[in-house]
């Protein structure tokens, strides 16, 4: 690790402040909107094309979450995606996917270009290749596939990489954007005629006409729940979402060994990557590399050397920002967009994005704008989150379960403190201590931090982020501060203050 890499995201740290109020008192609206990702922001900006009225509250600030955190490709083409949503679904809803993904892709290019939003957008063309023998018959049948789609793909062996492949697939005219300035710009021109944007405004309690925060409460007759996995138990998405992260890097890169297009191999480790020009004319690269399971710092370690190895060997590329991302792979591999639930109580949601949620999420914002102004919209067909298909992918999605199970009784730490004593300064752990599971952080000054362990929302037992410095819950996907406080949910709620039984026994004497 270079020593001077930040630990950020470089599209927040490059992004100007979004700067809305946070949100007291009472309001009336068409819809509330949970949450200001690109979810959330797109389907506010499609309800004001629709002249219907809402309030987005976000908890953080708007963009600088998942979206904020991404490799940021505009694109339809999502590796093996077509191949296996026809294998699963059919070729109609193969074709429902195509057309969503290129709307989405148009919608952002139009939107950045009408309002004249400054996020680096630029048309590039995609990548998917492979160094495996076993890859490229699956490669020619995703291009066959995209084809009679209406897809503009290819096959081609010529990438611009500076190694060679057996086989890729070419997409043309696929865009790739700065996230959190795009985020940002397209929220600044919300506010106004019946739009509100709040943010620092966390909701916690919520239902069909209702989001709440604790300083006030937001009526109206839809409420979208735009916060990348729906909150606490709705829907129960978190038991058909499997959680994965990644370890992202950014550094400059000599402008001669960028690649033109975007790139993602078949592959795994996955290595995604593509040239980012800033303001300055300077060059740089971004990378994401092998998953990782949340809280687990001996899998955090290896992923990020393995992308490091790999930015420096084939482009020279040392990280100057190194940050981790995730995102929830579906059981059965499509996105749920739409109603949570039949029952009286449901909301709108948009989750499952499976690492491709910039074209998809604005897709998604146009659905959910869709089904709230009551237009038919045939994406339906396949996106609908009430569709029960757990056929194919069941499997592997509980044997990742299972996985997860065993490594709550195994630990995460190949070197275990035996104490906090034991805990050196910028380490994290969680330790038993009085019979308590406690999440412990020693700052760089010696002070300790310690938190309950167990996760707010079903009670799994949270892992140390080396890089971040949070607290990660690998059951699904939940991420808290060091000071407790919710960064992602599906948790709401903060992990409780630890107060150790001496503690306890000062204030009581
Ligand atoms: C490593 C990595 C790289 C990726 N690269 C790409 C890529 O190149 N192309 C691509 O298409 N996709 C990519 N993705 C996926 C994409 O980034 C996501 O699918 C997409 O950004 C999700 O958008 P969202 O709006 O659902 O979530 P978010 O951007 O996380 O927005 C949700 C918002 O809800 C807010 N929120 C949560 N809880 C509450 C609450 N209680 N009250 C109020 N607000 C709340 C959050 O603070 C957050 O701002 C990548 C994913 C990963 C992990
Ligand atoms: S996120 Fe569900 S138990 Fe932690």
């Amino acid at each position: 690790m270079a020593a001077a890499a930040r630990r950020q995201s470089y599209w927040n740290a490059t992004a100007p402040a979004s700067g809305f109020p946070s949100f007291t008192g009472d309001l009336e609206v068409d819809v509330a909107i949970i949450g200001g990702g690109i979810v959330g922001v797109t389907t506010a900006s499609q309800l004001k094309e629709r002249g219907l009225s809402f309030a987005l509250l976000e908890a953080r600030r708007v963009g600088e979450e998942v979206t904020g955190k991404s490799t940021a490709k505009v694109t339809s083409q999502h590796n093996i995606k077509y191949t296996t949503i026809e294998r699963k679904f059919g070729e109609e809803s193969a074709r429902h996917y195509a057309d969503a993904n290129e709307t989405g892709l148009r919608t952002v290019v139009d939107l950045a270009g009408r309002l004249g939003i400054d996020c680096s957008l630029e048309r590039r063309p995609a990548f998917t290749y492979t160094k495996e023998e076993h890859h490229v018959a699956e490669i020619e049948k995703e291009v066959e596939l995209a084809r009679r789609l209406g897809l503009p793909a290819s096959l081609t062996r010529d990438t611009g990489l500076p190694f060679d492949v057996l086989a890729a697939m070419r997409w043309d005219d696929q865009a790739q954007f700065h996230p959190t300035r795009y985020v940002k710009g397209l929220a600044a021109t919300l506010p106004g005629n019946g739009g509100y944007v709040f943010e620092g405004s966390r909701v916690i309690d919520w239902g069909k006409d209702r989001a709440a925060t604790d300083a006030g409460s937001v009526r109206a007759k839809h409420v979208v729940m735009a916060t990348h996995l729906p909150l606490g138990q709705t829907g129960l998405f978190y038991a058909e979402n499997h959680p994965h992260m990644h370890p992202v890097i950014m550094g400059q890169a000599d402008p001669a060994r960028v690649p033109a297009g975007m790139h993602i191999s078949v592959e795994t480790p996955h290595h995604s990557l593509r040239g980012h020009r800033d303001e300055n004319g300077r060059s740089w690269m971004i990378f994401t590399g092998p998953t990782f399971k949340h809280g687990h710092v001996d899998q955090e370690r290896q992923a990020f050397a393995q992308i490091e190895r790999f930015a420096a060997e084939h482009f020279g590329v040392t990280a100057e920002y190194r940050w981790t991302n995730e995102d929830y792979t579906p059981m059965d591999h499509a996105p749920f967009v739409g109603w949570s639930s039949g029952g009286a109580g449901a909301c709108l949601v948009a989750t499952g994005f499976d690492a491709w949620g910039l074209s998809m999420g604005t897709a998604a914002g146009i659905l959910l704008a869709d089904i709230i102004a009551d237009r038919a919209n045939p994406w339906l067909d396949l996106f609908d989150a009430r569709r029960i298909k757990p056929i194919a992918g069941a499997k592997d999605f509980l044997k990742a379960n299972a996985e997860v199970a065993a490594d709550l009784v195994g630990g995460y730490l190949s070197r275990k403190p035996h104490g906090f004593d034991d805990l050196r300064p910028g380490e994290g752990a969680v330790l038993k201590v009085d019979g308590h599971n406690v999440a412990g952080y020693r700052d760089e000054g010696g002070a300790l931090h310690a938190v309950s362990a167990v996760c707010t929302h079903m009670g799994c037992i949270v892992g140390w982020n080396e890089t971040d410095r949070t607290w990660d819950c690998p059951c699904h996907g939940s991420r808290f501060g060091l000071d407790g406080a919710v960064i992602h949910g599906p948790a709401v709620k903060p992990l409780a203050p630890h107060v150790s039984k001496k503690d306890q026994a000062s204030r009581s004497a």
